[in-house]
């Protein structure tokens, strides 16, 4: 599977299919527990409150949509491509007790089915690199945003300084995919996944030309923390 090219699309809908019901275990083991400060960094940009729906694109088993309901006490549409994650999420949601405010649906990030400006924020985790056009999906994230509403996305990076991308650099291209080796085959092929396209994509669609499209897509405040000492980063700003 490394080494094909493929659509990305398609890449992340055979990824996590096998891998929903172990999702949110591993996610949080392999990316040292630093998953769950990104995401609590993430949900605290997002300016919300309890009347507010938010949609989450990409919201996999709804680990970001969980953590919004429980902090602003708002509701959440998610959405995502996988019929796997999607169950696990709803599983997930039933047993908080949040199944009233919190909604999983199906669809694509670069066709969301729905109207321009009908949330009062938006939020993603971890979608830009399985999407053909990056640029693109912003808008399409922009667009359903109210004017005045928050948007918030949280992804990997790499890090700048030295030491940290020498550090980042032995966990990612050989950790990672080690670790994930001792899980199950699934998630060895996530960890060589992540291992090429963490720096890939990033070379290709470094930090500033993100935060240039975040603007044009009618985000002109956007800024972004780079957190876990540049392995994330979490972006964020308000649609004019
Ligand atoms: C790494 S998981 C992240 C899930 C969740 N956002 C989180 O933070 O835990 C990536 C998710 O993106 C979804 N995905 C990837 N490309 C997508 C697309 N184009 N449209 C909708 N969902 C997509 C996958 O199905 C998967 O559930």
């Amino acid at each position: 599977m490394t080494g094909t090219v493929r659509e990305p699309n398609a890449l992340a809908q055979e990824l996590f299919a096998p891998l929903a019901e172990t999702y949110d275990r591993y996610a949080f083991l392999l990316s040292l527990g630093q998953d769950a400060r990104w995401r609590r960094f993430l949900v605290e940009r997002v300016a919300v409150g309890p009347e507010d729906t938010v949609c989450d694109v990409a919201c996999g088993t709804g680990a970001i949509a969980l953590a919004l309901a429980r902090r602003h006490g708002c509701r959440v549409v998610g959405i995502d491509q996988s019929a796997p994650m999607l169950a696990e999420g709803r599983r997930r949601v039933e047993a908080a007790g949040l199944a009233g405010r919190i909604r999983l649906e199906t669809g694509r990030a670069e066709s969301l089915p729905y109207a321009e400006g009908e949330f009062a924020a938006v939020t993603s985790g971890y979608l830009l690199r399985y999407v053909e056009d990056p640029a693109a999906a912003i808008a399409g994230l922009v667009r359903v945003v109210r004017p005045g509403g928050s948007v918030a996305a949280l992804d990997f990076a790499v890090p700048g300084n030295p030491v940290a991308h020498a550090a980042w650099r032995a966990y990612v291209g050989v950790g990672l995919p080690l670790l994930g080796g001792l899980i199950s085959a699934g998630w060895r092929e996530v960890g060589r996944v992540l291992r090429d396209s963490i720096p890939s994509f990033y070379a290709r669609y470094p930090l500033g030309r993100q935060l240039a499209d975040w603007r044009s897509a009618g985000v002109p405040d956007v800024q972004a923390r780079a957190l876990s000492l540049g392995g994330g980063v979490v972006i964020w700003g308000t649609r004019a």
